[in-house]
């Protein structure tokens, strides 16, 4: 019998739970030519902002042991460049299109929500109150009230699935979880990257323009790994999980501990066709252990 991986994320469906990750995917069409979209749970597109970013100086992009290091500092186009542009390519694929928002003001963000509102190819909005590499600081996750604020009033304007994307740069983020859940969000997402930095021993000078960024890849997955498992036992919301997962074995660790869905994203940069390969593997597994449904799957760590 044929496995089912169909997860719910809010009121939305998703075929399978596997998304590519924000700022690791473009907006879809980058990648049309290396596997196929439609078999994708959910692609999360680039941050987008209300007006065009040109994002950090370069370099922007350091490779470390297992992982990478990046300071893109939310370059895009704008929002309004987004839906003329970007959503014509995503109305023409059958995987659910999530949208990453990004803003230095509640404000901001509030415009953003309402703006995608009416966009019918827009499943969901991912809120990103994560982004390390911004001046003035994007990090609105990293205090429970100030995650509270901007998910409580992106929810106040939105029917949208809405997805609260976190920080691991906290000292408690189940804390900073619950609060997104109790500001109305319908799932949260999490890790986003963690801070880092590396320095050029011929120059002395800092490998990034902006000094510091945002470590990701598999250096990370295990500390994601334990972050989503105490957000699990935290809240009642669906936990969406991210952070070095390279292949199936990596993503059904996330599921296991909690984890409804996850997300691929440093590994599209090793292999575009990681996305699928990871359903592929989902549904081998569950096969092999006669799993019906993901419902059977998520969670079930035996402590
Ligand atoms: C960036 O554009 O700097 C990365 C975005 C993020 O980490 O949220």
């Amino acid at each position: 019998m044929k496995p089912d991986l169909k997860v719910k994320i809010g009121r939305l469906e998703l075929k399978n739970p596997v998304m590519v990750a924000s700022g690791t995917f473009g907006s879809g069409e980058e990648y049309k030519d290396l596997l196929d979209l439609n078999k994708i749970g959910a692609i999360v597109t680039k941050s987008i902002t209300l007006k065009a970013r040109k994002g950090n100086p370069p370099p922007r992009i350091v490779e470390t042991p297992s992982g990478m290091l990046n300071s893109i500092g939310l370059q895009n186009d704008g929002v309004e460049a987004f839906i003329k542009e970007k959503i014509p390519f995503l109305k023409t694929i059958r995987s659910a299109v999530i949208v990453s928002i990004a803003a230095h003001s509640v404000n901001d963000y509030v415009k953003l929500a309402e703006r995608l509102d009416d966009i019918k190819r827009v499943d969901a909005l991912e809120i990103n109150i994560s982004c390390p590499n911004v001046k003035g600081g994007l990090e609105f996750s990293r205090e429970p009230v100030s995650a509270f604020e901007v998910v409580n009033a992106v929810r106040r304007k939105t029917k949208k699935t809405v997805i609260a994307k976190l920080s691991p740069n906290v000292t408690d983020i189940a804390t900073i979880a619950a609060a997104a859940e109790d500001a109305g969000a319908d799932a949260v997402s999490l890790v986003n990257t963690f801070t880092g930095m590396a320095v050029d021993i011929d120059t002395k000078r800092p490998v990034l323009g902006n000094i510091v960024g945002g470590l990701s890849g598999p250096a990370i997955k295990p500390i994601a790994l334990r972050m989503v498992w105490e957000v699990f036992k935290k809240v009642r919301i669906p936990v969406i999980g991210m952070g070095g997962i390279m292949d199936s074995d990596d993503a059904l660790e996330f599921i296991i501990a909690g984890a409804s869905a996850v997300e691929i994203g440093t590994a599209n940069f090793v292999n575009p066709k990681a996305a699928v390969e990871v359903i592929d593997g989902i549904e081998r597994y569950m096969r092999q252990g006669r799993i019906k449904n993901m419902k059977e799957l998520i969670g079930c760590l035996k402590v």
